[in-house]
Formats: structure tokens, C-alpha cells, sequence
């Protein structure tokens, strides 16, 4: 394999450990990132072409001869760029946008189930309110209420009672998320424990790549509204190995065959959110891309390059690399996150201290940030900085992720201090 121009889209933490990885690799000769962020630019090119500007990003990976584009964000997977890629024949590391719907409808996923066997909740999608309120007599407290389109991980509500779940459903039947929100599905609340495994397939052949547990609830003790992810640690016991040949056996395989069966064959990576219920894994939610924030600490565990298993997606080539190697050390990945973060995180305060050595087994992505002239660091998103560390146990990852954040400077960031405590008690 000789060494390639990579294109990079996206901008969150999630890219930035995506840039961290694919820079580390002999087989990139050249990284540009759109659009990147201030993090990032340290590690290639970035240029400032948006994740959604399909035209524009054809264009860019014609310009800087791109041999592969890698997407980060399935905002671009909606907005078609494989699609387009794939006519202008260039590598694609990402789905076709429709197999994208596997993330980007969650009306079409909950379907897609029942058509294809596969174990997820019961479920009633409505398009007007007094059908969605209504439908709420067949599921009993706590009531999971979604948005069916994308809505940035800020469209899902688990409703403690009645009133609650009618407030989620006005909410987002009324606009709250735009087209997104033109309908809902109510589901059914699984119980058990919530984990994030993720799967690769070129097309045909899917290989496992890593597993994690994710921090859905913005404050300690899982309390308070849901995110994106305020945290994650891998790896998660959660994850017995019975577990993740369930999942790959029940949910990720079937999925593959299903989505190529009907017409797109998937290429890129599959999230599979699951709950590990005492009747086996149930499908939460697929995602077309890797978690955030879970990639990141899939990053710091990653020892194999990274750069073969993209392009073998793209290429149609899975059965031609070995399977990825993980180190046994523990990583950790906590959200720093702009004071009212999910619902209206306040932006442009300074950052300092964000970009210091904090020594070998710490770094930290910028996942919301912006950069002055002058270098001065803001905040520019809801989710703004994550701190990773790596430790021969997760109690010493977690030790050193703490001791970095307690030597950056931003009173207007919050975090959580319990990430991994589900991992740490046992
Ligand atoms: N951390 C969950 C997600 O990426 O959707």
C-alpha cells in the first residue's frame, strides 16, 4: 500500500481523533480536514468547506487529489456525499444516503427492524399530536419520546410521566427540531445497561472494531436532560464477550444484510447503541459513523493503523486486513461542555490552558472551540474541549483525565466527575 491523500470531513472531537489517528499513520501523505477546527490544524490542512456542502467537498477532494475521503458526521451521510463520491469515483469511507436512513430516520430504523428480524423495543410513530399522546396508553413510565430525524443527539427525551412525555411531544411535533421533527416515535423504555459497539463492512464482509460505554445524561448520577455524550471509558465490562457475539450475531450482521439486501450495501462503520436487557441486546439506535465521544477513546486504544481498514471499506477489501489489535490499557474520554449545554450552551468565553503538555498518555480534542487572531481559544459549540487519558486501569486513566482538567482554565465549562462509575464499582 502506498501512501495516500486523505480527506477528512467534519469538525467535532470525534474528527479531531479521527486526524490524530490517520496523521500517526506512514500511509498518509497528505491530510486535509474540512472544516475542521482549531484543534486540528496542527495535524494537515484544514479548509473551510462545510460537512454539508456536498458540491463543495467534491470539488476540495478533486483538488488535493484525494485517494480517500473518510466522513465523519452523518450530517454529510444525509446530505449524500458518498453518493456523489461514488459518481465521481473517488474512495468513500461512509455510507450512501440510503443506508443512511438507518440513522438519519428513526421511524424508517424501528421498521427496518420488524422487516428484518432484528430485537429492538416496541415502538408507535405519529405524525400529530393527539395520535402521539394518545399512543402513550400502551407504554408505561418512563416514556421515550424521539424526534425522527437528526437532531445533533438533542432529540431524544425520556419522560419520567405523562405530562412530561405530552411537553416532549408538542416540543417537537411543534418545531423544536425542524423537519426532523415531523414525527415522532414513541418507544418502548428498555431497562438494563447501555452500550456502543461498533462494526466495519465494505459493502459485503463486516469485521468488529471496538466497543465502548457511553455517558448519555448531562450530570453526575445520570441525572439531568440528554446529550450527545458527556463521557466514555473502553473498555466496558458491560461488554462480555457472549455479549458482543450477540450483538454482532443478532444485530450488527443482520443489519449489513439487510441494508445491502435492500439496494445500498453498506460501506463505513456501524454504531449499534444497544441495551443489554436479561432478554439479550435491543436495538437502541444505529448511527452511520462513530460514536462521540466514543471514538476517541477507541483512538487512544487503537495500536493497529487505522488507515487500511477505511480505505479496505471504501475498496470493497475487509478480508484483506488483519484484525484491528487493541491495547489492553483503559481510556477515558470527559466532556468539558459551555455552561448550558444541551439546551443553550453559552459560547465565545476564553479557554486557557487547553493546550498544554499533559504528558504522554493525556491529550485532549477540541471538540466546540474557535480560535482569535491572536490564538486566544473560545468556546464555540455545546460540547467545546474532551480530555482522554490512557491507564493500565481505568481508575489511573480516569486520575489523569481529572488531573488535566483541573489544570485548564474556563470557569463557563462544566463536567461530569463520574465518568467510567458503572466500570469503577464493580
Ligand atoms: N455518543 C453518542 C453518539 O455519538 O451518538
Amino acid at each position: 500500500m502506498s501512501p495516500m491523500n486523505i480527506l477528512l470531513v467534519g469538525s467535532g472531537g470525534r474528527e479531531h481523533a479521527l486526524a490524530w489517528k490517520i496523521a500517526a499513520s506512514p500511509l498518509t501523505s497528505r491530510l486535509v480536514m474540512a472544516p475542521g477546527n482549531p484543534g486540528m490544524a496542527g495535524l494537515g490542512e484544514v479548509r473551510n468547506v462545510k460537512a454539508t456542502d456536498v458540491p463543495g467537498l467534491v470539488a476540495l477532494a478533486r483538488e488535493v487529489e484525494a485517494d480517500l475521503v473518510v466522513i465523519g458526521p452523518e450530517v454529510a451521510v444525509e446530505a449524500g456525499l458518498a453518493d456523489a463520491l461514488d459518481e465521481a469515483e473517488i474512495s468513500c469511507f461512509g455510507p450512501v444516503a440510503q443506508a443512511g436512513q438507518l440513522e438519519s430516520s428513526k421511524a424508517f430504523t424501528k421498521a427496518f427492524c420488524d422487516r428484518h428480524g432484528l430485537p429492538t423495543g416496541g415502538y408507535v410513530i405519529a405524525e400529530e399530536a393527539v395520535a402521539a399522546k394518545a399512543a402513550l396508553d400502551r407504554f408505561a413510565p418512563p416514556y421515550v419520546i424521539k424526534a425522527d430525524g437528526l437532531a445533533a443527539g438533542k432529540g431524544v427525551v425520556i419522560a419520567q410521566d405523562r405530562a412530561a412525555a405530552e411537553a416532549a411531544i408538542d416540543d417537537a411535533l411543534g418545531g423544536r427540531f425542524g423537519a426532523a421533527g415531523a414525527r415522532v416515535v414513541i418507544e418502548e423504555y428498555l431497562e438494563g445497561e447501555i452500550g456502543s459497539l461498533f462494526a466495519l463492512c465494505d459493502g459485503e464482509r463486516s469485521i468488529l472494531f471496538g466497543a465502548a460505554q457511553d455517558h448519555k445524561r448531562a450530570y453526575d448520577g445520570e441525572q439531568g436532560p440528554n446529550t450527545g455524550g458527556m463521557g466514555t471509558y473502553s473498555p466496558a465490562p458491560v461488554f462480555t464477550p457472549q455479549l458482543i457475539d450477540q450483538v454482532r450475531t443478532r444485530l450488527a450482521e443482520p443489519a449489513f444484510a439487510g441494508i445491502a439486501a435492500e439496494g445500498a450495501p453498506y460501506r463505513g462503520v456501524l454504531f449499534v447503541e444497544l441495551m443489554a436487557t436479561k432478554d439479550g441486546p435491543k436495538l437502541v439506535e444505529f448511527n452511520v459513523r462513530f460514536g462521540d465521544p466514543e471514538c476517541q477513546v477507541l483512538m487512544l486504544r487503537l495500536e493497529s493503523d487505522i488507515v487500511p481498514y477505511l480505505l479496505a471499506c471504501a475498496t470493497g477489501m475487509l478480508d484483506e486486513v488483519p484484525p484491528p489489535v487493541w491495547s489492553r490499557d483503559a481510556a477515558i474520554c470527559v466532556v468539558l461542555a459551555a455552561r448550558g449545554y444541551p439546551e443553550a450552551p453559552e459560547t465565545g468565553s476564553i479557554i486557557r490552558g487547553a493546550d498544554q503538555d499533559f504528558g504522554p498518555d493525556v491529550v485532549v480534542f477540541h471538540a466546540g472551540t474557535s480560535q482569535d487572531e491572536d490564538g486566544t481559544l473560545r468556546a464555540a459549540g455545546g460540547r467545546v474541549l474532551n480530555v482522554c487519558a490512557r491507564g493500565a486501569t481505568l481508575a489511573e486513566a480516569r486520575d489523569k483525565a481529572y488531573a488535566a482538567i483541573a489544570k485548564i482554565d474556563w470557569p463557563e465549562g462544566f463536567h461530569r466527575t463520574d465518568i467510567g462509575w458503572r466500570a469503577l464499582s464493580t
